[in-house]
C-alpha cells in the first residue's frame, strides 16, 4: 500500500508481518522472543524491499548443458543499522544477502529535545556504487532517520532504502520531505506520537526490548 502521495513509501501488509508485529507490541513478550521476531520481520521486509535489485545474466553449466541465467548484478548491498535498535534487523537482511557489507551509525535521541545526537559512523568504503539498506525498527519523529540519511549522502551514498518495523505519520512526513528519493518500507503505520515522542500504540522502547535494558 502506498502512503498518501509519496510514491516511495510502501506500507507492507503481509499477514505474517502483521502477526509478528502484534506479538512485538505485547508488553509480556520477553527479550529472547522479541529479538527473534524483529529478525524475522526484517527477513520478510527485506524480501519486499530488495525486489528491484538489478540482475545480469551469467553463464552457468548445469549437469545437462551451459545456460545463461540471472544473478544479482554489480556491487553487493550495504546494510546500515542505526544503533542500537537497528542491530536487531541486521541478521534478518544478512539471511537474504549473506555477502552484504555492514556499516553502523550511532544515534541516540536526546530525552528532552527528542532530537538525535551522533556518536558513531562507519560505512563500507566506497559506498557510492552500493544499494544501501538502512534499518531501524522505529521511525518516530523521523529525526534519527533524516540524520542517518544525511550522513550516508555526505559520504557519497545514493541508492538508499530505509526499512522500519513501525512508523508514525510524523516520521514518514519528515523523512520524505527531507529525502524524497529514499525508498521507505514500513511494517505498520501507527496512529501518532505521544508527548514524549513515543509511537502509539507502538511497542515501547525498541532498543531496551531487544537488549533487555531498562
Ligand atoms: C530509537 C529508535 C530510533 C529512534 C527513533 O532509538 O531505535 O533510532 O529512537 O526516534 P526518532 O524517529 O524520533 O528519531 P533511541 O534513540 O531510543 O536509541 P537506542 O536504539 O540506542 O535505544
Ligand atoms: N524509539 C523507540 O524505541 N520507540 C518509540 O516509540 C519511539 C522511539
Amino acid at each position: 500500500m502506498q502512503y498518501k502521495d509519496y510514491k516511495n513509501v510502501t506500507i507492507l501488509e503481509h499477514p505474517l508481518i502483521q502477526h509478528k508485529i502484534s506479538m512485538l507490541r505485547d508488553k509480556n513478550t520477553g527479550t529472547n522472543e522479541f529479538r527473534k521476531l524483529v529478525e524475522e520481520i526484517a527477513v520478510l521486509e527485506g524480501y519486499e524491499a530488495l525486489r528491484d535489485l538489478p540482475l545480469e545474466d551469467v553463464e552457468v553449466e548445469t549437469p545437462l548443458e551451459k545456460c545463461m541465467t540471472p544473478m544479482i548484478a554489480g556491487k553487493k548491498l550495504a546494510i546500515v543499522p542505526i544503533l542500537r535498535a537497528g542491530l536487531g534487523m541486521v541478521e534478518g537482511v544478512l539471511t537474504l544477502v549473506p555477502t552484504a557489507k555492514v556499516g553502523h551509525i550511532g544515534l541516540c535521541r536526546n530525552e528532552e529535545t527528542h532530537e538525535p545526537e551522533e556518536y558513531y559512523c562507519k560505512l563500507p568504503n566506497p559506498i557510492d556504487q552500493r544499494t544501501i539498506v538502512v534499518v531501524d525498527p522505529m521511525l518516530a519523529t523521523g529525526g534519527s532517520a533524516v540524520s542517518a540519511v544525511d550522513f550516508i549522502k555526505a559520504r557519497g551514498g545514493k541508492n538508499i532504502k530505509f526499512m522500519c518495523v513501525i512508523a508514525a505519520p510524523e516520521g514518514i512526513e519528515r523523512l520524505m520531505k527531507a529525502h524524497p528519493d529514499v525508498q521507505l518500507y514500513v511494517g505498520h503505520l501507527d496512529r501518532c506520537l505521544n508527548d514524549a515522542a513515543y509511537i502509539c500504540p507502538g511497542l515501547g522502547d525498541a532498543g531496551d526490548r531487544i537488549f533487555g535494558t531498562k
